[in-house]
Formats: structure tokens, C-alpha cells, sequence
């Protein structure tokens, strides 16, 4: 359908794999990212109670699996045992919640780069742990997987700019602050990753006017997008690439 503007084929990314089609953050998805002709995916990463990082998005089993409890409570092998793709359809009932670095060794057969969402959950209780479980784990990727980190909290941005000043970091927000610009100066941070409701055009110029990044969450209707492509949006993250893949 693609006479709309559209954002680079390597600039969707898939939200917590191909969320819409399979369950997040599991393999299932980031395989069903690549079927679609996704380049990269969007994942969330937390510590379980033995320091593990965990590939999930809340600070609890219990809306991703058939278990309950918190990742603060949970080793990592309890975790990896529990049914993780049943409460989304009974065909993924095999799908098990990953760990970073399998996930990361996974990426590399299926030829996808990871935008790897830093979560800071009330458990966490060091920041270095965290930013140096990260480090650890993405040291291991193939030659084909970039990777870039992004947070809701600067700290851990900036921690971890501090250990691979190499990596594009991304500052999450629903809505910019005023000064976003210091903000990001502070990090530091080259790129901006907003509620696609928030963006607007004159933001997008001066954005584009400094080399800042800005790509768009979490977007299933390419029609919300199609008047910033021009103005300097950069990408999108979805849960369905297919839509922004023609
Ligand atoms: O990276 C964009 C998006 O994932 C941020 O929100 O809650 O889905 O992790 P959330
Ligand atoms: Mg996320």
C-alpha cells in the first residue's frame, strides 16, 4: 500500500520482537521480526533474584507467563521453566521467557540487531550490576547484530555510555521535557525515542537541525506517521513491522 511516506526499511523496529504476532519478548517473536523483514528488534531486560539478565518488559511473571511472582524473588532457571507463550495463543505454549544472552546468540542466526531497553525496576539494587550484566552479555554478539541501549532512566544511559561510548543511547520519553536538549547533552545521548503521539513537527526541525535521533513508539498505524518522515523522523518502533514493510 505504500505510495505514503515510510520510514528506511532498517529503521522499524519490531517492539518486543513482532509483539502483534507472537508473545513479547520471547523467541517466537524475534523470529516472527525477521519473517517480516525486520532488521531490528525492540527488547526489555531486568535482573532476576541470582543477577541474571532476563529478556521481559514488567517486573513480574505474571501477565507474560502461566507462573507468578517477582523477577526480584525469581532465579533465572526458575524463570526459563515457566510457560511463557500460552496467554497469547495455545500454539506458543513451548516459548519460554529468554535470557539477554541467549537472545542475543539467537539474533545472530536470524540476522537481527537489538535496540536493548535498559528496565529499572525496585529490585535492582546496583546500577554498575545492571550496566555491567549488559556489557557482558552484548560482548558476545555476532559480527551482524548491532546494538543500541535505550532507558527511561538517564542513569542508566549514562552509566552505560561511561562502559561502550561506542553505543547509540536512546532517551525514552512519553512526552520531551522543555529542555530536552540538555538533557541529552548530559547523557550523553545522540538519539530520542518518544510517544509517536507527542511528536510534532516543529520539535522534529530542530531535532534534525542538531543530529538528534528521534524514532517514534510505540506506532501500529503508519497514517499517524506520515506527515514527519519529511520533517526529520528518523524511525519507528511497532509491533507489527509488516505495516511500515509494505
Ligand atoms: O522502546 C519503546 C517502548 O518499548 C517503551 O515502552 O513500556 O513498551 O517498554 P515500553
Ligand atoms: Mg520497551
Amino acid at each position: 500500500p505504500s505510495a505514503l511516506p515510510g520510514p528506511a526499511p532498517h529503521e522499524v523496529q519490531a517492539h518486543r520482537g513482532a509483539s502483534a504476532i507472537a508473545p513479547e519478548n520471547t523467541m517466537a517473536a524475534f523470529r516472527a521480526a525477521a519473517e517480516a523483514g525486520a532488521k531490528w528488534v525492540e527488547l526489555d531486560v531486568a535482573l532476576s533474584a541470582d543477577g541474571q539478565l532476563i529478556v521481559i518488559h514488567d517486573d513480574s511473571v505474571d501477565r507474560t507467563s502461566a507462573g507468578s511472582g517477582s523477577l526480584g524473588e525469581l532465579t533465572q532457571s526458575e524463570i526459563a521453566a515457566l510457560d511463557a507463550g500460552s496467554w497469547f495463543g495455545q500454539d506458543f505454549q513451548d516459548e519460554r521467557i529468554p535470557t539477554l544472552a541467549e537472545t542475543i546468540a539467537a539474533l545472530g542466526e536470524l540476522g537481527l540487531s537489538a535496540n536493548v531497553e535498559i528496565k529499572q525496576h525496585k529490585h535492582h539494587k546496583s546500577l554498575d550490576q545492571l550496566v555491567g550484566a549488559v556489557q557482558t552479555d552484548i560482548a558476545k554478539r555476532s559480527g551482524s547484530t548491532e546494538i543500541m541501549i535505550s532507558s527511561f532512566d538517564p542513569e542508566a544511559l549514562r552509566a552505560m555510555h561511561a562502559l561502550e561510548p561506542e553505543l547509540e543511547m536512546a532517551m525514552l520519553w512519553g512526552r520531551p521535557p522543555e529542555d530536552w536538549a540538555g538533557q541529552l547533552a548530559a547523557i550523553p545521548a545522540t538519539t530520542i525515542h518518544m510517544h509517536y503521539k507527542a511528536l510534532s513537527i516543529g520539535m522534529l526541525e530542530e531535532t534534525d537541525k542538531r543530529g538528534i535521533k528521534v524514532r517514534a513508539w510505540t506506532c501500529n498505524d503508519p497514517v499517524q506517521l506520515v506527515s514527519f518522515w519529511d520533517a526529520g523522523l528518523t524511525g519507528v518502533i511497532t509491533d507489527d513491522p509488516k505495516l511500515f514493510l509494505g
